[in-house]
């Protein structure tokens, strides 16, 4: 399964509903959603209640990207404002197994993310618990930043222990991802793609559909 993840954070707020609505109606199946709180990351973006509000006219999987400390204390406020999988950084989880455990008993998916500078090593022993391992490929605070490409052999390595272990575990990435970045993350193993500023500027459905066709290329 590939699918394209546009992330709102590059989205316009004065128009969020309708920009989501292009989205879908472009094929969509997933909306990427950033939380930031102002101490794991520099930046604070949004939370529970702009989720609650989209939630009640979309029928996207709801991707939330919790660049939280202690993002435990927030599973059941995102669970119920209408996450449908939760990720949660392994370097701002006192207790990462703890907390996985608990966003799977909260009945969501489950995803675990590292940084650029945190290597694939220090979860693999987490694997066989989560859905998706997101990988950074930035940064994580800010949209419209460069892709970092010491991070694509973190992609291949990941790639390799899933395969390795046959374990059913997404990857996704991002930030930076462009009409180039996409191809170097696909070939290297990513099968989610999130995209915010590539998606949002200029016609969004136009974009998503471009994306759409090189997964496609992946797809079979
Ligand atoms: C960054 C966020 C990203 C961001 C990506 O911390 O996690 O999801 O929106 O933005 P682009 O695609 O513009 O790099
Ligand atoms: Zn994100």
């Amino acid at each position: 399964m590939y699918q394209l993840c546009p992330s709102i954070l590059s989205a316009d707020f004065n128009r969020l509903g309708e920009q989501i609505q292009q989205l879908e109606h472009a094929g969509v199946e997933w909306l990427h959603i950033d939380v930031m709180d102002g101490d794991f990351v520099p930046s604070i973006s949004f939370g529970m209640p702009v989720i609650k509000s989209i939630r009640k006219e979309s029928k996207l999987f709801f991707d939330v990207h919790l660049m939280v400390t202690e993002p435990e204390r927030y599973i059941q406020d995102f669970v119920d404002c209408g996450a449908d999988s939760i990720t949660v950084h392994a370097e701002a989880c006192e207790d990462l197994e703890r907390t996985v455990e608990r966003i799977r008993n909260a009945g969501v998916k489950v995803g675990v993310s590292i940084k650029p500078a945190t290597p694939v090593a220090d979860i693999t022993y987490i694997l066989k618990e989560v859905d998706m391992v997101l990988i950074m490929t930035v940064q994580p605070g800010f949209g419209g930043q460069k892709y970092i490409e010491e991070c694509t052999e973190k992609i291949e390595e990941l790639k390799a222990l899933i395969d390795e272990e046959g374990l059913d575990v997404d990857i996704q990435v991002d930030g930076g991802i462009n009409e180039q970045t996409l191809t170097t993350v696909l070939d290297a193993g990513a099968n989610l793609v999130v995209a915010g500023s590539y998606v949002f500027k200029g016609d969004l459905g136009e974009n998503a559909k471009s994306v759409r066709k090189v997964l496609d290329q992946y797809e079979n």
